[in-house]
């Protein structure tokens, strides 16, 4: 399951590099005539250049709710009913459906777990990539463009790029249909790119494969990436960041390392114990005990206290999410490093 390249070079990249991303206070909704359910609770996160952020939680927690939101995908029922998100610096409105389709795809892309969300079935991989790029940059030529969609078909690892310009996606396999979706997200160099569990579907050998032109790809162009995922083996090997969710709140965020050897919230500690592949040695796995809350129905205080086998009666409050000295930030009115009362 784990990813078999070496594991990133950790904080140390790039950790003063310019903002590539900064997401404050998003908020967003699911409203029906009966219930209005708060999917995304003033979720912050900053990316810098040439780093990945990868966003992990269990199924529910509102990872893909947040990547949308910032690629300003919402469609009704769903609303962005706050927050902000800057790309390079310069903020944009993600409510503002002509703002958004100049970001998207351009200085900001998305790559989902279906490819076929990116990929149109009915025309060639060539039209696709060059028009991907003509949308955005007009003053390209075909010619040129076609060049481009070589180039980022060769770096994602594509064997005979010129061959496969000429394919429809149905010709390729579920990987190297991927690898165009990856390629067609890289093609007007965007700054950020969110990606959503885009190799959940494929084999362990091909998503090894993948994750390391990813890799690659933000070394060389500084691209900065959200890495959705639910997998922690993934997280250790690809990610620079992580940022823990649950219930639509981010309950941790620090570096992969600090994060995964030394968690200070019990929910972390609980998502680790509960995978097997973190570290042979460790030997039980110890599930998380209960269910995932609903959102029509979220406990009050914090939302995680009828799960936690450390909660205490000051849980009854929820706690907010706090910055410490050392960067990492962590909700829990009793971090896991805390003394224990004597
Ligand atoms: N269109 C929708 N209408 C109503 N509720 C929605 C809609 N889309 C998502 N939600 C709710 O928002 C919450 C977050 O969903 P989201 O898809 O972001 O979870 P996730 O963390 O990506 O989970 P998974 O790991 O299963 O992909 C869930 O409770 C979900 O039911
Ligand atoms: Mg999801």
């Amino acid at each position: 399951m784990s990813a078999q390249h070496p594991p990133s070079a950790g904080h140390t990249v790039a950790e003063t590099a310019p903002l590539a991303l900064e997401v404050r206070d998003l908020l967003t909704r699911f409203v029906t005539k009966r219930v209005a359910l708060t999917a995304v609770d003033g979720i912050s996160i900053a990316v810098r250049r040439g780093r990945i952020m990868a966003l992990v939680g269990e199924s529910g927690s509102g990872k893909s709710v947040t990547g949308l939101s910032i690629m300003g995908l919402i469609d009704p029922p769903g609303q962005i009913a706050g927050g902000e998100v800057r790309v390079g610096g310069q903020r944009f409105d993600v409510t503002d459906d002509r703002q958004m389709r100049r970001l998207r795809g351009n200085r900001l892309a998305m790559i989902f777990q279906d490819p076929m969300m990116t990929l149109n079935p009915v025309l060639r991989i060539s039209r696709q990539m060059t028009e991907a790029i003509t949308t955005h940059h007009p003053e390209v030529t075909r010619a040129e463009a076609r060049a481009r969609a070589h180039s980022a078909l060769a770096l994602v690892g594509i064997p005979s790029p010129r061959e496969r310009l000429d394919n429809f996606p149905h010709q390729l396999s579920g990987g190297m249909r991927q690898r165009v979706a990856i390629a067609t997200a890289l093609l007007n160099n965007p700054e950020v790119i969110i990606a959503d569990e885009p190799t959940t579907a494929l084999d362990v050998t091909i998503q090894s494969q993948i994750l390391y032109e990813v890799e690659r790809v933000c070394e060389t162009h500084g691209t900065a990436f959200v890495w959705i995922t639910h997998d922690l083996s993934v997280v250790a090997n690809l990610a620079h960041d992580v940022t823990v969710m649950y219930a639509g709140r981010i309950v941790e965020t620090g570096p992969v390392r600090d994060v995964l050897e030394n968690p200070l919230h019990p929910y972390t500690r609980g998502l680790i114990d509960s995978v097997p592949d973190i570290d042979i040695r460790k030997g039980k796995l110890i599930p998380i005990a209960g269910m995932t809350p609903q959102l029509a129905d979220l406990p009050q205080g914090c939302k995680f206290a009828p799960r936690c086998p450390l909660r205490v009666p000051e849980c009854a409050a929820e706690p907010p999410l706090v910055t410490r000295a050392d960067g990492r930030a962590v909700r829990c009115v009793r971090p896991l490093d805390t003394e224990p009362p004597r």
